[in-house]
């Protein structure tokens, strides 16, 4: 497979972030100071231009990009490139105070007041056009300067806007999807419920908060419109810059499992996929491996969001951030392990949220890479220097991807419906916690997992894990038939197949849209249980699996059952079953367990489907990046005490020595192995 490196002027991998010359214009002694210091930690790009709207405009129309092109073009002769990104993430106290319907409005109908950020309207024709013409004229200005790589627009884009403006714009977004058929839209929504009956598109209100919250229709429709019209605004910049610099690629940076965007939907307009990785390193709630492994997670969701180019790790930080509940500091040799995670996932990027401190305000103790102390001579800034090294070091690996042949189903659309239905236990109902442990026992095995939409195409699979699917999208189940009609390996478990994309239940039996013939059992009832309820699975092979939280009562029509019940009024009835498709299996899991005692399970759809088990010491993460020169191995030891490895042969680009049979990795450590 080609390579596609993503900037070939940098030669390798992206080492920077985001840094705000801004905030020193009076102090040109620090931005000389910054550009020095940025070569000795090894960094070729800053992310420039994130907050600069007020310096570029202070007043309306007075426009002033010099200082800009200045620092871009100080930078450039000093080998360091820029991403710029647009300044629609905050406006200027002088645009909202003259133009009040760029500020958001909230879910109780209240406009916002000035201040703050990423709160402005996504549809009033008048904040887009002062978009339009500070993209336009930052894109005339210093888009064609040639050290500006890439655009990044606004920033993590978020929120929902109630406006009357906004409204309008759901209502003919509605009119459009169904057609002007009212008659439609009722009926999908089921609103002869509680006499919730529309008459005209133009009754619809969105969900206030004090308002019509109780129909899952108008609640799915919001999210999905709101994903729809800030797609609408992202898009509406990128084409401002692409009609001055169509040649430059553009990103915006996502936050991995936020929940108010679909991202599969923005993803197809970007070039490439970023993102801001900050993990509560070392927190008291679980184990450091787990942290990483979590962390590994969000990388696959969205590394997967386009599959075969590498993403970039927009955002992380160097030492610290300020708002966890906690802000600890990441441990001495943590920062490099966590680098070169993002890396071994995927990312062709290691940025960092920020170059500098600033003095004030709400960002002052945010780590960065330059402290208030202002000099290289930190532990924060050495480890930051010895990760520009090393991503010198393994700058061939750049361009290559993360292949797999299994992948793990996840939605938004799936996410949004669980969160809303009524149904469960509300506080139990775990969705992405579901997914996460899943992934990460197949991890542990060794198999970094894809993590897809459940209507894309599952051709390069031969594993593919669906947890949860209670919201089928209309190509789903006949895309999970074909998959086991040519001999994949699926597991699905309980809450599959309830409801279709407009949430009506199927008829006739979950998982519905035929799905129920796939497996060869009926959901007939599901059982929540209490926090300190427990039943078991009991297995062929005499193990048990405990159950927690829900447990769903089968009609076994024609699969094999491979465990039951170990308790209660449906003791001895199905809980784990498989339906032989040629070489294809259709597993059923009818309750929840603990992911890891699945891994037994999960280990045999692998066998059977071809894919090799890595075992590994606790706390090992293993992932391969491909390239047509082959592969690279990547071992991080999440642990606190040495690893000793064997099997692991090839030329460890880390330590720049050949490994044969045996690998040693000191605490926090880790290795590029090149076959
Ligand atoms: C986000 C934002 C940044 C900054 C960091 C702090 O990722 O994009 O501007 O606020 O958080 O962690
Ligand atoms: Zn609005």
């Amino acid at each position: 497979m080609e390579k596609k490196i993503l900037f070939p002027c940098v030669g390798g991998f992206v080492h920077g972030g985001d840094y705000n010359p801004d905030q020193w214009l009076d102090r040109l002694d620090i931005l000389e100071e910054d550009v020095k210091l940025m070569k000795k930690a090894g960094v070729n790009c800053v992310t420039l231009g994130v907050f600069s709207w007020a310096a570029y405009e202070p007043e309306e129309g007075d426009f002033h990009f010099e200082w800009m092109e200045q620092i871009i073009e100080n930078l450039f002769q000093n080998g360091i490139y820029t991403i710029l990104s647009t300044p629609s993430g905050a406006r200027p106290a002088w645009l909202d105070a003259k133009y009040l319907e760029a500020m958001r409005v909230d879910n109780k109908g209240l406009r916002n007041r000035h201040g703050g950020r990423h709160n402005h309207c996504m549809t009033s024709p008048r904040f887009r056009d002062k978009v339009a013409v500070i993209d336009r004229k930052l894109a005339e200005h210093l888009g064609r300067h040639p050290g500006v790589i890439m655009y990044h627009i606004s920033n993590e884009l978020g929120g929902e806007c109630y406006c009357p403006q906004c409204v309008q714009k759901f209502q003919k977004y509605l009119a459009e999807k169904y057609d002007y058929d009212i008659d439609r839209l009722n009926m999908e929504w089921w609103t002869s419920f509680w006499s919730h009956h529309y008459n005209t598109f133009g009754e619809i209100e969105p969900p206030f908060a004090n308002g019509e919250t109780t129909i899952m229709g108008l609640n799915m429709e919001w999210k999905r419109f709101t994903t729809f019209n800030m797609n609408d605004f992202l898009q509406y910049e990128i084409e401002v810059l692409h009609s001055v610099t169509p040649q430059i690629p553009v990103t915006t940076n996502f936050m991995s499992l936020f929940g108010g965007l679909d991202y599969r939907k923005m993803a197809p307009g970007l070039d490439v996929v970023s993102w801001d990785n900050y993990p509560p390193f070392h927190n008291d709630g679980e184990t450091f491996g787990e942290t990483m492994l979590g962390s590994a997670f969000n990388h696959a969701v969205m590394r997967s969001l386009k599959r075969d180019t590498p993403f970039m790790m927009m955002e992380s930080t160097p030492s610290l951030v300020n708002w966890h509940s906690i802000n600890k500091l990441k441990r001495p040799g943590v920062h490099k392990l966590s680098c070169l995670q993002a890396v071994a996932c995927g990312s062709d990027s290691v940025q960092y949220f920020q170059w500098r401190k600033g003095r004030g305000s709400y960002e002052q103790f945010h780590g960065a890479v330059v402290d208030h102390l202002g000099t290289d001579d930190t532990r924060v800034f050495r480890e930051v220097a010895q990760v520009g090294e090393l991503l010198q070091k393994i700058a061939p690996v750049a361009g290559t991807v993360v292949k797999s042949r299994a992948a793990l189903l996840f939605d938004w659309d799936n996410r949004w419906a669980i969160w809303d239905v009524k149904a469960l236990g509300q506080k139990t109902k775990k969705y992405e916690e579901t997914c996460r442990d899943i992934w990460k026992v197949f991890l542990r095995l060794g198999v970094d997992m894809d993590v897809v939409g459940s209507d894309e195409d599952l051709s390069r699979y031969d594993v593919v894990v669906a947890p949860m699917l209670y919201l089928l999208q209309p190509e789903t189940a006949g895309n999970l038939k074909a998959f086991v009609n040519r001999g994949g390996q699926l597991l699905a478990t309980y809450f599959t197949g309830y409801v279709n994309d407009a949430q009506l239940c199927y008829l006739g039996g979950f998982p519905g849209d035929g799905l129920w013939e796939l497996f060869g059992v009926i959901s007939e009832e599901i059982d929540a249980l209490y926090p300190s309820d427990r039943n078991g699975i009991l297995l062929e092979d005499g193990s048990r699996w405990e159950v927690m939280d829900c447990a769903e009562i089968l009609r076994v029509q024609d699969a094999k059952v491979l465990g039951t019940y170990t308790d209660d009024f449906y003791q001895g009835s199905a809980a784990l079953t498989c339906k032989n498709h040629g070489k294809g299996n259709a597993y059923y899991v009818a309750a929840r367990t603990e992911a890891s005692q699945m891994s037994a399970l999960f280990e045999k759809m692998l066998a059977d489907a071809g894919i090799p088990v890595k075992k590994l010491p606790e706390g090992v993460e293993y992932h391969v990046r491909s390239g047509e020169e082959g592969n690279y191995e990547f071992y991080l030891n999440c642990t606190t005490e040495p690893v000793e490895l064997s099997g692991v042969n090839g030329y460890d680009m880390v330590t720049d020595a050949p490994v044969s049979e045996k690998l040693t990795l000191p605490e926090y450590g880790a290795a590029v192995i090149r076959l």
